[in-house]
C-alpha cells in the first residue's frame, strides 16, 4: 500500500470507522449501542454495522451483541494519536502525527516521504507512528523486534547542521526518551552510548537516526525511536531476553503509551532547540548524570567495516561531538564516534 494512503493524519479528516473505533476504545470492555454510535456520527445503524464489519475484517477484535451493541476487549491497547496530540505542549513536534496500525518500518516510510515531499508538505516535527512493524530496523543493520504493545515512531527533523553533528543529536533523542520514562513512570532510565536506553542494565528503548545530506548540510534527519512498552519478554527471541526489558515488565502493569509518546515529544522539543543553538556541550552535564557505565570499566568494539578491533578502558564521558571518551590504562584517552559498548567482563 502507498505510504500516503497507509497513514491517517492528525489533526485531519479521520475516517468514520476510526471514529467508531475511537469511541469503543474510550469505553473498552463496555458495550456501546449502535444507536449511540449512529447519533454521534450522524449515520444510520446499518451504516455503523458496515463500518464495524470493515474493522473486524482488519483484525480489530470487536464483539457485536444483539440489543447491547459493540465492544472491544478491556485489554485492547491501540495508540490514540488524538489523545497524544491533546497532551502536547510543543510548537512543532507531533504537528502533525501520521498514524498507522501496522507498517514495515516507520523510518523507511519517513525517508520515503521525505524524499518525495517538500518541507511545506512534510514539516519539521512530523511524527510517523505505528502500533506494530513487520521489518523494524535497529542500528548496524540489525532488526528491531516490533510486537504490538511497543512504541515505534519516527520524527522528521530538518536541522541545518553539518552531518557530523547528527550522532550527537541521536544522544539528545535518547536522553529525551530516558527523561520521559522517568517523568511519566518514575522509572530510572539510563542513556547508553551511543543511543540505547536502559533500565536496570537492560535495554528498554533504542534510537536510530538516519539522514539525507546535501553539500555538507543535513537536509533531513529521521529520528526513529523504539520503546519496549507493553509486552512480555517471552515474545522476544530467547537470545534477546536476558539483555532486554519492557516497561510493563518493570512495573508489573501496562503503561499508557499515549502519555509516554506525548512526553517524549514535549521533552525533546526544548532539548532539540538547545542542541541547534549550542550543540551538545550545554546539555552534556544533564546527559552525563544518566550515562550508563560512567566511570566503569568497559569494552568497546569498533563497528567500522573490516576492523573488528576491541578496546578496553574506563568510560570517562561523552565529548561535545557525541564521541565516547575512553580512559586507557596508560593514562591517555581515546575518542570513539561509533562502536558497540559493553561492560568489561570481570
Ligand atoms: C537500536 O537500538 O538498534 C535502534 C532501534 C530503533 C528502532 C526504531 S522503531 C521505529 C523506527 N523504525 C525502525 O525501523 N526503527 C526505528
Amino acid at each position: 500500500m502507498d505510504v500516503h494512503e497507509k497513514y491517517l493524519k492528525f489533526p485531519g479528516e479521520v475516517p468514520v470507522k476510526w471514529k467508531i473505533l475511537g469511541r469503543l476504545l474510550d469505553s473498552r470492555g463496555t458495550f456501546v449501542s449502535g444507536e449511540e454510535l449512529g447519533d454521534l456520527l450522524q449515520i444510520s445503524r446499518p451504516a455503523i454495522w458496515k463500518q464495524i464489519q470493515i474493522l473486524m475484517r482488519e483484525g480489530i477484535p470487536i464483539e457485536a451483541a444483539h440489543r447491547k451493541g459493540y465492544r472491544v476487549p478491556e485489554s485492547l491497547d491501540l495508540l490514540r494519536p488524538d489523545q497524544i496530540q491533546s497532551s502536547l505542549v510543543t510548537s512543532f513536534l507531533g504537528r502533525p502525527i501520521l498514524y498507522t496500525r501496522e507498517t514495515g518500518s516507520t523510518n523507511d516510510d519517513a525517508k520515503l516521504l521525505a524524499g518525495e515531499s517538500s518541507p511545506d508538505e512534510l514539516p519539521e516535527g512530523t511524527v510517523l507512528i505505528a502500533d506494530t512493524q513487520s521489518r523494524g530496523k535497529g542500528r548496524l543493520g540489525r532488526s528491531w523486534q516490533s510486537p504490538p504493545g511497543g512504541i515505534f515512531m519516527s520524527i522528521i527533523l530538518r536541522p541545518r547542521v553539518s552531518p557530523s553533528r547528527v550522532p550527537a543529536l541521536s544522544i539528545v533523542v535518547g536522553f529525551a526518551v530516558a527523561s520521559a520514562i522517568k517523568d511519566v513512570l518514575g522509572l530510572f532510565a539510563e542513556v547508553k552510548w551511543p543511543n540505547d536506553v536502559l533500565i536496570g542494565g537492560r535495554k528498554v528503548a533504542g534510537v536510530l537516526c538516519e539522514m539525507r545530506a546535501e553539500l555538507d548540510v543535513t537536509s533531513v534527519v529521521v529520528a526513529g525511536i523504539g520503546v519496549n512498552a507493553n509486552f512480555d519478554l517471552e515474545v522476544l527471541p530467547p537470545l534477546l531476553r536476558d539483555k532486554t526489558t519492557s516497561l510493563s515488565w518493570e512495573l508489573g502493569r501496562p503503561v499508557d503509551r499515549n502519555s509516554l509518546v506525548a512526553s517524549v515529544l514535549n521533552t525533546l522539543e526544548p532539548l532539540y532547540m538547545e542542541f541547534l543553538g549550542g550543540g551538545l556541550s550545554r546539555l552534556l552535564p544533564r546527559v552525563e548524570k544518566v550515562l550508563a557505565y560512567a566511570g566503569m570499566p568497559v569494552r568497546i568494539q569498533n563497528t567500522s567495516p573490516g576492523s573488528p578491533e576491541v578496546s578496553e578502558g574506563i568510560l570517562e564521558g561523552i565529548d561535545p561531538d557525541g564521541r565516547l571518551i575512553l580512559g586507557l590504562p596508560d593514562g591517555s584517552r581515546r575518542y570513539f564516534s561509533a562502536g558497540d559498548l559493553s561492560l568489561r567482563p570481570v
